[in-house]
Order: C-alpha cells, then structure tokens, then sequence
C-alpha cells in the first residue's frame, strides 16, 4: 500500500494526518503523545509531562499500569468478546463489586458516558410510559454526553447549537436550587438528573441541602432521581461515589440513594467502558428486547473493570483521593491567597478540582481564545497536562494513585506558570 506523502513530497506528519482523513470536531492541543507511565506521559519529542488530567477523569490507574496490562493479556489469550445472547462470568462478578459499592440492584453495561444517560433517560420514560410522564428536569452547566438526548440533557446552549430539533422533555434549572427545581415540576415530570459534581461546568459541587432536597422533592412527587456520576464517580472523591462524600457527616445522608446512577470514564481504566445502576424496585424494567449494546460488559471490558477495582482495593486509592486530594486543595488555596488577582476560586473535592482565574491577569495572554484554554498551553508548556473547562477554570483530574510529591510538583508547575504570566 502506498505511503501517505504531502504535497511537497515527504511522508506526512501525525497532524497532517488529523487534516486529512481526521473530522475536525474536537479542538486538539499541538501535542502528540506516545507513552505513559503512572502519572507522567511523553510526547514525541521525548519530553515528559506530569498528566493532571488523566485522559478527562479515564485513567484511574495512571499510565501503562502492570495490573491493567496484564489483566488485558490474560483476558485476551482466553475470551475478549462474546455477545449478550450468553452468560460469562466476568460481567456477573463486575456487576457484584458495582452493587455492593452502591445499594441492592442491578446493572446493565455499555460503553461510554453518553450511553450510560441514555438508559438513564430511557429507564425514566419506561416508568413514566404509562402514566404518560417523559419529562427530566436537568441543571444548568450539566453535561451529559455527545447523543441527541445527551445533548438534550445538557444545560449547556454551545453543545446544541446547530443539533435542533433536539429531543422534547428536557426543563432546565440553576444547579444548587431547590426552588427552581420545584418551580419546575408539571404533570409531565418523570424525574430529575444531576451530577454530584459538574465536571464540564467548571466544578461546581452539590450541597448537602441540595442533595437531600431533591431526594425529598424525588419521593414527594413520585419522581426517580437520576445521578450522572460518569465524571464524579468512581473513588475520584475519596468514596465510590461523590454523594457517598458529600453527605458524610449528614445524619440523614446515610440513607441518602439515587434511583440510577451513569458510571463510565475511569470504570475500565481506559478500557472503553460504561455501566447503569439501577436500584431493586426498577431494576428489571429495562426488560428483554428494550435495550442492549453489543459490546457492554464483555468479558475484556469486565476483567478490566474488575482489575481496577482490585487494584483500588489493594492500594487503598479510595483513601489516596480523599488525602492526596485534600493535600491539593489546600496547597491551591494556599496559592490562592498569595496570588488573589490571578485566582478566585478553588473548588472540588478529592481529586476533582477546579481552579478558577481572573479574566485578565495577564498581559501575556490574548482575549482571542478562552482564558482556560490559553492556560491550558501555559501549563504544557511549563511539564503538566491539565484539563480546560468553561472559559476561566483549569480542572485536575488526576489518577487515583498520584502521590502527594506528584501533588506538590503539580502546584510548583502551576505556580511556575502563575509567576511566568504575571510579569
Ligand atoms: C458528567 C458526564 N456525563 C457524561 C459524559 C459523556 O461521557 P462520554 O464522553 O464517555 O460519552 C461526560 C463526559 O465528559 C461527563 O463528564
């Protein structure tokens, strides 16, 4: 087969490639990565970063992990995929380790973010069907997934532009608001969906009140609360999942329990891969023949799952969020205080963080790309890779097992960059 050549002649580079055959719909940083291991990865050139992103919330395990590399060679010499017609093992016993984390249920797998809301949205208008209730009440600055009713889902106007007609029965409120949520209810309202965490919004996390409110509001309405814990989820706040956290310390918290729950990103490590819990009095509406994904829960994807979960258990990583997390965050606060014109805010919880910027702090930077992004390519630039949101916050969404001197590193590089920008 021929060689790809240029137009000069010479064979192409990698971005060359993307140009030509690649659709452009990601806005992609000039990086070209080629390897990783643990937190760091290297880009062609052979310089290293220090990966504060992780793949956007995906390697929970780092880079080129042994547990992960090896569960994938043994999975793959025995069985990688067998349809959903038959039973195998793995996704039973992955299904378990789910369950036992959350509350009595069920699980059905697929392969991505926007998948595990989609049986979200279907499981609620299989409840409503008969009572004719479709409608979802959703949140402002949510993020829910790149599908038609992802997108619908989204309380994001810029990932609809141009989509429409997007699918009816979405209403949308301020994250954090009680009052707007029940200003919101009609006859039609099936059930609400939330994060625990926005993770694409910019961080902004539940409170308690909220969190508590909407299940009250939930049961008073007959309504399923629908939890999008695809970012949030996973040990990346110090407890499985990031209500687990954030009502620790609520007496009325421990009985805290969404209705369905969306996992996916860091589920498989890396290994595409996305799950729906369901709890037990709902958990068999999605019934034969209603829903399916040829590749959920393959025996690859379940020895993945399974394997990440193992090693969470083995290098208490739940408990490494939740310290080196805190670490973090107090360093950011710290930094936030000696540098108040260039950050406003720090937020998160475990390691899922937001840093917020003051639009302008630096003369070095332009207006013709958003703050975050810009900060983006500072911070690259300066040896770590971190993850843009909105227009003025960078996230960390480290692996689960960064240690607290690959934390300390991470707040020295971003204060490089802070130093660097403000002159
Ligand atoms: C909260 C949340 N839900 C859903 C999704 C969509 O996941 P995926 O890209 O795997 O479809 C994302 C992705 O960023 C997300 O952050």
């Amino acid at each position: 087969m021929a060689t790809q050549q240029s137009g000069s002649g010479a064979e192409l580079t990698t971005k060359q490639r993307f140009q030509q055959f690649v659709v452009p719909n990601y806005g992609r940083f000039d990086l070209t990565l080629c390897r990783g291991s643990g937190c760091d990865v290297w880009d062609d050139q052979g310089r290293r970063y220090l990966d504060m992103g992780a793949g956007i919330a995906v390697c929970a395990l780092g880079h080129a992990h042994p547990a992960l590399s090896l569960a994938l060679r043994e999975q793959a010499d025995k069985l990688i995929h067998v349809s959903n017609l038959y039973y195998h093992d793995l996704q039973g016993r992955f299904a378990e380790q789910l369950v036992q984390r959350i509350a009595p249920g069920k699980c059905f797998f697929c392969n991505s973010g926007a998948e595990a809301n989609e049986t979200l949205i279907k499981l609620a208008r299989k409840v409503g069907h008969d009572s004719g209730r479709f409608e979802i009440i959703s949140f402002e600055n949510s993020f829910h997934g790149r599908t038609l009713a992802g997108i619908s889902a989204t309380g994001q106007p810029k990932v609809k532009a141009g989509f429409e007609p997007l699918l009816p029965g979405f209403v949308h409120v301020p994250f954090n608001d009680l009052e707007g949520v029940e200003a919101a209810l009609s006859p039609s309202t099936i059930a609400v969906l939330v994060e625990g965490i926005q993770g694409e919004g910019g961080i902004n996390v539940a409170t308690p009140e909220f969190l508590l409110g909407l299940r009250r509001f939930c049961d008073e309405n007959d309504l399923l609360l629908l939890f999008d814990g695809v970012q949030c989820g996973h040990f990346r706040t110090g407890r499985f999942q990031s209500y687990q956290r954030l009502l620790e310390g609520v007496e009325e918290g421990q009985r805290f329990q969404p209705d369905a729950i969306a996992m996916a990103k860091s589920l498989g490590g890396g290994f595409p891969m996305g799950a729906v819990w369901i709890e037990e009095k709902h958990s068999a509406v999605l019934g034969p023949g209603s829903h399916g994904s040829t590749f959920g829960g393959t025996p690859l994807a379940s020895a993945m799952g399974l394997a990440v979960i193992e090693e969470v258990a083995r290098k208490s990583l739940e408990a490494n969020a939740r310290t080196v997390g805190d670490r973090l965050k107090a360093s950011l606060l710290a930094l936030k205080e000696k540098y108040p014109d260039v950050i406003t805010a720090v937020r998160g919880i475990g390691l899922m963080i937001g840093i917020v910027f003051r639009e302008g702090f630096s003369t070095r930077l332009d207006g013709s790309r958003p703050l975050s992004l810009q900060l983006v390519v500072s911070l690259a630039e300066e040896g770590m890779l971190t993850i843009p949101a909105g227009a003025d916050v960078v996230r960390f969404l480290p692996p689960l097992n960064l240690s607290a001197t690959q934390a300390d590193e991470a707040v020295a590089r971003l204060e490089q960059t802070i130093r660097k920008l403000v002159v």
